[in-house]
């Protein structure tokens, strides 16, 4: 079934809170204590997007299989031309593309954007998101030691990034 990307609605809130609660739950992909709930997802699309940066699903057929955006990479006026990703695919959709599909889409709405580098901050022993990151051109910059924890542990932090091809001044 082919795959299409397409910026989300509050009506896909639901589909993105499960991909979401999962990682949430189970992994250290996010470093939360617990599950979100639905508002504060319909809020974080909301934010994003009226902040005119992009949420993007992934569908295949009906069902949404993934979900990314980027947002602010730090709070501040210096660092506009920089965002931080987020990418999560549904655990039953892993290594079929998806992911791969998904941060292409960002990286080409960042360029359009006119944003200078993504910026992606993954727990150290997450190789597949390290591997995808690293086929779509992103190189370690950065590894910050035991700066999280989750799961009774101390979690490492890597900061990846990519310059993209926009041609903004600073
Ligand atoms: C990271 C994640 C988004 C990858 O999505 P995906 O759709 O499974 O990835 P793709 O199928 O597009 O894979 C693209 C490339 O990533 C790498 N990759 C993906 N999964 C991998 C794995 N389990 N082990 C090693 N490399 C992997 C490979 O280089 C792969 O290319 P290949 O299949 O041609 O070898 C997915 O594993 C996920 O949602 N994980 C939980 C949430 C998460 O960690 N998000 C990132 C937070 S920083």
């Amino acid at each position: 079934m082919s795959l299409i990307v397409r910026d989300a609605t509050l009506e896909d809130a639901a589909d993105i809170l499960a991909i979401y609660n999962f990682a949430a739950i189970n992994t250290t992909a996010v470093w939360t204590d617990g599950p979100a709930d639905l508002s504060s997802r319909r809020e974080w699309i909301s934010a994003r997007q009226e902040a005119g940066y992009p949420v993007l699903v992934a569908m295949k057929g009906k069902d949404v299989v993934g979900f990314a955006s980027f947002g602010d990479f730090r709070p501040f006026p210096g660092y506009r031309h920089t965002v931080e990703n987020s990418v999560y695919v549904d655990e039953r959709h892993h290594r079929l593309g998806v992911g791969r599909s998904l941060l292409a889409a960002l990286i080409e709405r960042a360029t359009a954007l006119d944003k200078h580098v993504m910026v992606a901050g993954i727990e150290a022993a997450n190789a597949a998101s390290i591997n995808l990151h690293a086929s779509l051109g992103f190189v370690e910059v950065g590894r910050m030691p035991e700066v999280g924890s989750k799961f009774g542990r101390w979690l490492d932090l890597v900061f990846m990034q990519k310059r993209l091809a926009s041609s903004v001044r600073p």
